[in-house]
């Protein structure tokens, strides 16, 4: 039994948060910003008491109203999130009650950047046990309530959103036909939220340092991404026989545009066969690849190669192989 992606949803805050804004507030600039990261926007979620869940389950109940089902015909919520709405319970257990998916249960799943490869690849297996039936994948994250907005290096590049794909036993030889995951904790000390959790635990001195922040050494990040998404992409084609020709779109994270195109030229893959969409989201962590999907559904065709690949804190990183089933 395979599972197949049946739908998509996705949702986007109405705020934006322009290179042109970020210049009144840190010393950056548009052209900085743009040649190093190839971001013009992002989208950013305002309004008190408005988190995480609240994208994931707009996201959810757009994908059922595509889908034609209601909340009540999921079996299984998985998130994947580094911006739960609390430490616990988990985001995805609160997407459950926003959106009355009182059958379902559901849990969240943390690999940063690669969160939603990651998540997907747990959701498929539900389906290929024959557990459950319909199963729906999250990757959302609020990633303003984490960034400092007085760190040009970091706050340049994230923004906030919502994905989702309902996964269904697949009719066909379509699906989610492979995955390769891959962790390396070495990586854990370059790109992480220094306090907050059991090590560190939130304190006056602890906020007062900035540690609830995002920190990122950026150069070793980015050289690891250039090298860990480009091999595992790599990894997958060749294992799966596919060449080039046979691969139909590349779903990359997007975090930087310049560690997209190195992933797409070790595939061999041309410009015209990657999804990008950095410009106008930044990097959204868990929300980039199924933000891709939602974007290019009406281009996508029943049988199509996709090969989904990202990177992230952790070190996480890995690809994961769909033939798409509509
Ligand atoms: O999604 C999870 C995984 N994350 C990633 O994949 C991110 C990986 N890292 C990157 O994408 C890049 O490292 C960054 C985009 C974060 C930074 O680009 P970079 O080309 O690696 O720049 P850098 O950190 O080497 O900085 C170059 C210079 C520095 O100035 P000096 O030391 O040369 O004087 C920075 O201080 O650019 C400076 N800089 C900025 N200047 C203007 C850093 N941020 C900014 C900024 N505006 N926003």
């Amino acid at each position: 039994m395979k599972a197949a992606i049946t739908a998509v949803g996705g949702y986007l805050p109405p705020d934006l948060l322009t290179n042109a804004d970020l210049e009144k507030m840190v010393d950056t600039t548009d052209e900085w910003i743009k040649t190093r990261t190839g971001i013009s926007t992002r989208h950013i979620l305002k309004g008190e008491g408005l988190g995480t869940s609240d994208m994931g389950a707009e996201a959810v109940k757009q994908l059922c109203a595509k889908r034609g089902i209601t909340p009540m015909d999921i079996d299984l919520i998985i998130c994947a999130t580094v911006t739960p709405d609390h430490q616990f319970p988990a985001t995805a257990n609160i997407i459950s009650d926003k959106i009355g998916a009182k059958n379902a249960w559901s849990f969240d799943v943390g690999a940063a950047c690669s969160g939603f490869i990651y998540a997907l690849t747990v959701g498929t297996q539900f389906i290929e046990s024959g557990k459950n039936k319909k199963v729906v994948v999250v990757g959302a994250d609020k990633m303003s309530s984490i960034v400092d907005y007085t760190d040009r290096t970091t706050c340049v590049l994230f923004g906030d959103a919502a994905g989702a794909v309902l996964l269904e036993p697949s009719e066909d030889e379509t699906g989610v036909l492979d995955s390769i995951l891959k962790t390396d904790g070495t990586g854990r000390n370059y790109l992480y939220q220094k306090s907050g959790g059991s090590v560190n635990p939130a304190s006056a001195q602890t906020v007062l340092n900035k540690e609830h922040y995002i920190f990122q050494d950026g150069q070793p990040v980015f050289k690891a991404a250039v090298v860990g998404m480009a091999d595992v992409s790599a990894e997958i084609m060749e294992k799966n026989g596919l060449s080039s020709e046979d691969v139909a779109w590349l779903v990359p994270h997007q975090a930087n545009l310049r560690i997209i195109d190195a992933t797409a030229r070790r595939m061999g893959v041309g410009n015209e066969k990657v999804m990008i969409n950095i410009h106008k989201y930044g990097n959204t962590t868990a929300a980039t690849i199924p933000l891709c999907l939602v974007d290019w559904e009406n281009q996508l065709n029943k049988g199509d190669n996709i090969i989904l690949a990202a990177f992230g804190g952790g070190f996480t990183w890995g690809s994961v192989y769909v033939k798409w089933s509509y």
